[in-house]
């Protein structure tokens, strides 16, 4: 028997290390072929997980720009991945999440006719600013799936509400997946020569749309405080490279003592900086994923989460931008012992380590049926 073509879109850092696994699962799956395509929605973040992974794209539309808008970026992927469907002989096309090239390669396919798999299916605020413009976008590619992979019942249930029940499957989120290859018992890092190993360490990452100018200003006062008024902490903060981001994050970290800025770090790297941090400050989506697993807990700088079972878990606590409380729930975090026992006892709630090959048995079976 032929193996039957299966395209997978991804785009994004996250996305690439959430995917990543899955193309190794699809890889080991007999009948089914994965032809890798990358918008290139980032570039050097995109490249640093496929290099961890060895992973060569079919495809690379190499499309990032620096300072992209939602709108360029949309039309330009629409318009490559659709070519690119068109000529190909895939029979299903898997997308990831919640990103524009999430997006475009779900409604790309849509377009030819070619059905869609949708891997972290079922996450929902319901607010449709929050975070923006994924929440949108994950809706969108709801309505077009054929197949959905639920990362947990809670996120099937959010489908079920929505009246999606065929071809639902819990699959556990693939983010797990990825952290088995990555952590690493021995970890040599450059960095690692700047930091005291008698500190706390806090990672912290903020990047969301949402946060863009004052919140993120008000979180960045916050926390130069902190590293101000204590000696006992050393920050760790990978500065996401757009410009808007990088601007803040200098004007108002740079040169300060016990903060140490730097380039976004290699996924080897973050997890395994993760894995020997104090705690977690962030607003990134998949931190909120992994850091259960490694039994940190996570300040979370929104307000509303799509990953309520961490919240429930008790890992995570949702404690928005206002500068006050930011510093607050830092403090407290360092210094109250109980709450920190309770949040970093917590457990996964995330799945087994086996995501991929659920999925990739789930896309075998419907396209062989
Ligand atoms: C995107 C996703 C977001 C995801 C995030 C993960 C959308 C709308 N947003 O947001 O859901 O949480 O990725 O990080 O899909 N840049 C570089 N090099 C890179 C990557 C980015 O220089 O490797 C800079 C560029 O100036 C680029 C800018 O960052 O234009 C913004 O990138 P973009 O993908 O549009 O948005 P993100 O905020 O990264
Ligand atoms: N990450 C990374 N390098 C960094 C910071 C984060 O590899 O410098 C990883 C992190 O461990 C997680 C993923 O990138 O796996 C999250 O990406 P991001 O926060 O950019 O996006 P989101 O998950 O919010 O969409």
């Amino acid at each position: 028997m032929k193996d039957t073509d299966v395209l997978v879109v991804f785009g994004t850092r996250p996305e690439a290390i959430k995917m990543a696994p899955l193309v190794k699962a699809l890889e080991a799956t007999p009948g089914l072929r994965p032809v890798v395509c990358v918008t290139a929605q980032h570039r050097e973040m995109l490249d640093q997980v496929l290099e961890v992974f060895d992973i060569k794209p079919d495809f690379d539309l190499d499309l990032m720009k620096p300072g992209q808008n939602l709108a360029e970026l949309s039309a330009a992927a629409l318009q490559g991945l659709n070519e690119i469907i068109a000529s190909s002989s895939c029979e299903m096309v898997l997308v990831h999440g919640d990103t524009t090239t999430a997006f475009m390669g779900a409604l790309a396919a849509y377009y030819n006719k070619v059905p869609v798999g949708h891997v972290e299916a079922g996450l929902r605020t319901y607010d449709k600013y929050a975070p923006y413009p994924e929440e949108m976008n994950r809706e969108f590619i709801g309505r077009v799936a054929d197949l959905h992979f639920a990362p947990t019942v809670t996120s099937a249930l959010q489908l079920a509400a929505e009246n999606r029940f065929a071809h639902v499957h819990v699959t556990g989120n693939t983010v797990i997946d990825s952290l088995q290859w990555t952590i690493k018992d021995k970890f040599d890092h450059p960095l690692l020569q700047e930091l005291d190993s008698n500190k706390k360490w806090i990672l912290l990452t903020m990047h969301r749309r949402e946060n863009w100018g004052a919140p993120m200003e008000a979180v960045f006062q916050a926390v130069a405080r902190v590293a101000e008024e204590r000696d006992d902490v050393e920050f760790i903060f990978p500065v996401h490279p757009n410009p808007a981001i990088v601007r803040l994050a200098e004007e108002y970290l740079g040169g300060r003592e016990r903060i140490h800025l730097c380039s976004p770090l290699d996924v080897v790297a973050a997890h395994n900086f993760m894995a020997r941090s104090h705690f977690v400050l962030t607003d990134s989506g998949g931190i909120q994923e992994e850091a259960p697993s490694l039994a940190k807990p996570v300040l979370v700088l929104r307000d509303k989460t799509e990953r309520p079972e961490g919240v429930e878990a008790g890992t995570l606590r949702c404690i928005g931008t206002n500068k006050r409380k930011v510093y607050t729930e830092i403090v407290r975090l360092l210094d109250d012992d109980s709450i920190y026992r309770l949040m970093s006892e917590a457990s996964n709630p995330y799945g087994d380590g086996y995501a991929s090959e659920r999925i990739a048995q789930a896309v075998f079976e419907f396209l062989h049926p």
